[in-house]
């Protein structure tokens, strides 16, 4: 699978469920939700530090790679934050608000940004090669269960650029 496809994909996908949570009725139903989309977003996250941004740094592509990596750490402290939150608390909405606005704003970043630089640097066979690398590396993460809670021990720093 194209890795760019996937990952636009993956976007759209998290933007709807991001949507949906919190016109979940309260209780374990809007708990559940929001588990989904943290697996979710953790697995895309961990995907594109460990295997996409690697594969396509370059010179042209390191400045939004670091500024990526630095957006990424916010969500992440921002899901870690939500964790430890029950739903019905009175900060989960707002912070959830916060969430939602800025993973949506780093989405649109990779697709104006990023994305039509890797369509230049790579061939579409490399792309197909890297999203299935993806798509097993996130396959592993689900199963092994809660990928989410990778995200508790990642909020110190912003990953490195490798
Ligand atoms: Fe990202
Ligand atoms: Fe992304």
């Amino acid at each position: 699978m194209d890795a760019i496809d996937l990952l636009r994909r993956q976007h759209h996908e998290m933007e709807r469920a991001l949507g949906q949570v919190l016109q979940a009725p309260q209780g374990d139903s809007r708990k559940a939700q929001f588990a989904h989309i943290a697996d979710a977003l953790t697995m895309h996250i961990e995907s594109e530090e460990q295997i996409f941004y690697p594969a396509v740094k370059a010179q042209r592509t390191e400045d939004i790679l670091l500024e990526s990596l630095e957006e990424h750490l916010s969500l992440k402290r921002l899901l870690a934050d939500l964790l430890e939150l029950d739903p019905s608390e009175q900060t989960f909405e707002p912070k959830f608000k916060v969430l939602k606005e800025q993973a949506e704003h780093h989405h649109k970043e990779e697709e104006e940004h990023l994305f039509p630089k890797v369509m230049k640097l790579l061939s579409p066979e490399q792309r197909s090669r890297l999203g299935d690398e993806m798509v097993e590396f996130q396959s592993k993460l689900d199963r092994a269960g809660e990928p989410r809670e990778l995200v508790v021990d990642q909020t110190a720093a912003a990953a490195p650029l490798v």
